[in-house]
């Protein structure tokens, strides 16, 4: 086995998957306002932007070779409601932030979150009855009506996070209905109630309005994988033209088997918590980042999948370009 290891040439022509720009997908976070960029901590070099740094920092992204963002909202506290309505507003931050950078970027992929929680006042991703729970046929209503929002504003991909039942049928009828033939969904078909949120939680603050509750009752439990083909297979059923298996690293027989089984496009979600273990192990000195980042980045296209979103692509990028 050692003869084929031994010199490089020959490690580079026996390699059985690559690591590209073009399977790195950055997720950036959004914030109203001018001059109100913040950190987020618990994900060092990661922060909020207002829409004059980020347009800076997607231009940074476009000139890696970074073929698409997806754009998570930090609303301000005063729009939330129990309904999560301003998810509706087409002059909301996120309409507004996909118009600027469709004009600015006219040949970016530019990817939505459809998901209530960073509007609702409790932190779900959807509406709530009574007793705190979430319910889905309403929710779905608003997701679909969502979509269309982002989609009017020049969205190329909308990404449905949620986990409500039939929402992916809801969204690509509705999309239809509008013309938006060729407006692609995303679907997190497997999103599994993870303890790997935490940062992103902070990120848009929907920790602080979820406070003790969780979100079991819609996203999976990490025990199941056969579960999550059931999942997959019916968001494509449904419409879903890329499915989304979420966290990342500690799933990825999921990814494996779903592109086996399905064959569709598998896309990986290396969430803030993934990030943030690598970023505390390095800055301690205890791990050396950029091989770790791109020993994980070759895992997923490993495991099968064909892109990843991920905190890490800026930087992943620009060692890629100078490897
Ligand atoms: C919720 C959503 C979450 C993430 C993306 N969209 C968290 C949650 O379900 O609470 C997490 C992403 C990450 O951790 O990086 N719609």
């Amino acid at each position: 086995m050692r003869r084929t290891r031994a010199r490089a040439f020959a490690r580079d022509l026996v390699r059985e998957s690559n690591l590209s720009v073009k399977n790195l997908i950055l997720p950036l976070f959004v914030v109203d306002g001018k001059g109100r960029d913040t950190d987020v901590e618990s994900m060092p070099g990661v922060r909020r932007q207002t829409l004059e740094s980020l347009v800076k920092t997607v231009g940074k992204a476009a000139e890696l070779g970074i073929p698409a963002v997806a754009l998570f909202p930090l609303i301000d506290s005063k729009l939330k409601t129990g309904d999560g309505r301003a998810a509706l507003d087409a002059k909301g931050l996120v309409p507004r932030t996909v118009a600027r950078l469709r004009k600015e970027f006219p040949e970016l992929g530019i990817i939505t979150d459809v998901a209530l929680d960073p509007y609702t006042d409790h932190g779900q991703d959807g509406v709530i009855d009574r007793d705190g729970y979430v319910l889905n046929d309403r929710t779905v209503e608003t997701l679909a009506h969502q979509a269309i929002v982002h989609a009017d504003a020049g969205a190329d991909i909308v990404a449905p996070s949620d986990m409500m039942d039939g929402r992916v049928r809801a969204i690509r009828e509705t999309l239809e209905e509008r013309g938006y033939v060729n407006t692609m969904i995303l679907a997190y078909a497997a999103k599994y109630a993870s303890a790997f949120y935490g940062p992103f939680r902070d990120a848009v603050g929907s920790a602080k309005s979820l406070g003790k509750a969780d979100k079991r009752t819609y996203q999976m439990d990490p025990a199941n994988a056969d579960e999550a083909m059931h999942e997959i297979g019916l968001d494509i059923a449904e419409g879903a033209d890329i499915v989304m298996v979420k966290p990342g690293l500690a799933y990825l027989d999921i990814i494996m088997r779903a592109k086996q089984k399905f064959g569709v496009p598998v896309f990986a979600y290396n969430v803030s918590g993934e990030y943030a273990m690598i970023k505390a192990a390095a800055r301690a000195g205890w791990i050396d980042e950029r091989a770790c980042v791109l020993e994980s980045l070759v895992a997923f296209r490993r495991a099968g999948a064909s892109a990843v979103l991920t905190y890490h692509a800026l930087d992943a990028a620009s060692w890629l370009r100078d490897a």
